[in-house]
C-alpha cells in the first residue's frame, strides 16, 4: 500500500474560496442542529469589512476581505493568528469562531490544525452526545462526496462505541467485513484490536472506534487524498462531540491524516503528540501486526498501549 501524499493546493485563492463555502454550509447546518453558536456579523461590521482592503493574492476570484469573511492572513499558516486590524474590522469573535469551525471542518495539508484549538468548545458542552453522533452517522449514511465509494459500498461505517470515551481509536477505513456489517473493526484486524484493548484492561464498549474514511475503498486500497479530505469533517465532528483525552491512531494512514505529516508510522509511533487538548499516540495498525506477528512488533504495540492507558488514567 502506498501512503497518500496530500497534494499542495494549486491555487490558494480558489482553495480558500471553496473552504469558505464549505464553512458557510457547515455553520448553517450546525446552527440548524443547535451545535454552533457563532454570531452573525452586524450590518455595520459587514459594511466595515466591505471597505477593508482586498488581499494581495493573485486570483481575481478572491474577495475574502471584501465580503466580511475570513482573511487570507488568518488561514495562511498553521499557528497564525488573524491579522489584528482585519480581525477588529470583521469582529474578533466572528473571525475566531469562523476559523475554529473552519479548521475543524476542513483539515487540509495547507492548513495545519494542531493545537490551534482544543476539543470541547462551549457550544459542544451541552449537546446530547448520543444524538449528535447519531446525526453524524445519519449524514454519513447518505453522503455521496466520494462518488466511487458511495457507489460501491454496502454500508457506511461511521464508527461505534461510547460517546463518553476517554480513548478513541482511529483506523484507516472499513474493510470487507466492516462494509458488510456497517461496524468498524469487526474483521480479523478488529479481533486483534479487541485483544489490544483488553490488554490494557478496557472493553470495546468503553472506547470509541472509527476510521479516517467511513466507506470501504474498492479492494481495500488506501484512501485517496480527496476521499480522506472529504471524510475528515465527520471525524473532526465526532471528536469534537466525544472530546477524548487520548486518541490512538492505528497505522500510517490514520497518523498522517490526523497529524498532517508525511512521516511514516515507524518514525511517528511510540510518543504522544498534542492534539487539541488531547494526546495522540500513533501505533502500528492491527492488520500490520497480523502480517508481522513478531515479538518485536507486538512488544512495540503493547508499549504504546501502556502509555495510552497511563495517559488516560492521568487525565482528569
Ligand atoms: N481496518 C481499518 O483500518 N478499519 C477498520 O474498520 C477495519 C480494518
Amino acid at each position: 500500500m502506498t501512503e497518500p501524499r496530500p497534494d499542495a493546493p494549486s491555487d490558494p485563492c480558489r482553495e480558500i474560496g471553496s473552504i469558505a463555502a464549505g464553512l458557510r454550509a457547515r455553520l448553517e447546518g450546525e446552527s440548524r442542529a443547535g451545535l454552533a453558536a457563532v454570531r452573525r456579523a452586524t450590518p455595520a461590521e459587514v459594511e466595515a469589512a466591505k471597505n477593508a482592503p482586498k488581499c494581495g493574492m493573485r486570483s481575481a476570484e478572491c474577495g475574502m476581505n471584501g465580503n466580511g469573511r475570513l482573511s487570507h492572513s488568518a488561514l495562511r499558516t498553521p499557528h497564525s493568528a488573524p491579522d489584528s486590524a482585519e480581525a477588529a474590522r470583521a469582529s474578533p469573535e466572528a473571525v475566531a469562531g469562523a476559523l475554529k469551525h473552519e479548521l475543524a471542518a476542513h483539515v487540509h495539508p495547507a492548513v495545519r490544525t494542531l493545537d490551534l484549538f482544543e476539543f470541547g468548545s462551549a457550544e459542544a458542552e451541552n449537546v446530547n452526545r448520543d444524538e449528535a453522533l447519531a446525526r453524524i452517522a445519519a449524514e454519513v449514511a447518505v453522503c455521496d462526496r466520494c462518488r466511487e465509494l458511495a457507489a460501491s459500498r454496502t454500508h457506511t461505517v461511521p464508527g461505534q462505541g461510547s460517546p463518553h470515551a476517554k480513548l478513541v481509536f482511529v483506523g484507516e477505513g472499513p474493510g470487507e467485513e466492516e462494509d458488510r456489517q456497517g461496524l468498524a473493526f469487526v474483521g480479523r484486524a478488529g479481533e486483534l484490536l479487541t485483544k489490544m484493548i483488553e490488554a490494557i484492561a478496557l472493553a470495546r464498549e468503553q472506547v470509541f472506534i472509527c476510521n479516517i474514511i467511513k466507506c470501504r475503498p474498492p479492494a481495500n486500497r488506501t484512501p485517496m487524498p480527496d476521499e480522506a479530505s472529504n471524510c475528515m469533517p465527520y471525524l473532526m465532528r465526532q471528536l469534537e462531540i466525544i472530546r477524548p483525552k487520548v486518541i490512538c491512531a492505528l497505522g500510517g494512514t490514520a497518523a498522517k491524516w490526523l497529524l498532517q505529516t508525511h512521516d511514516g508510522i515507524t518514525r511517528l509511533r511510540g510518543r504522544f503528540y498534542p492534539y487539541r487538548g488531547a494526546q495522540l499516540m500513533p501505533t502500528f495498525h492491527p492488520a500490520y501486526v497480523l502480517r508481522n506477528y513478531t515479538p518485536d512488533t507486538r512488544r512495540k504495540v503493547y508499549d504504546d498501549l501502556l502509555k495510552v492507558k497511563a495517559a488516560m488514567d492521568e487525565a482528569k
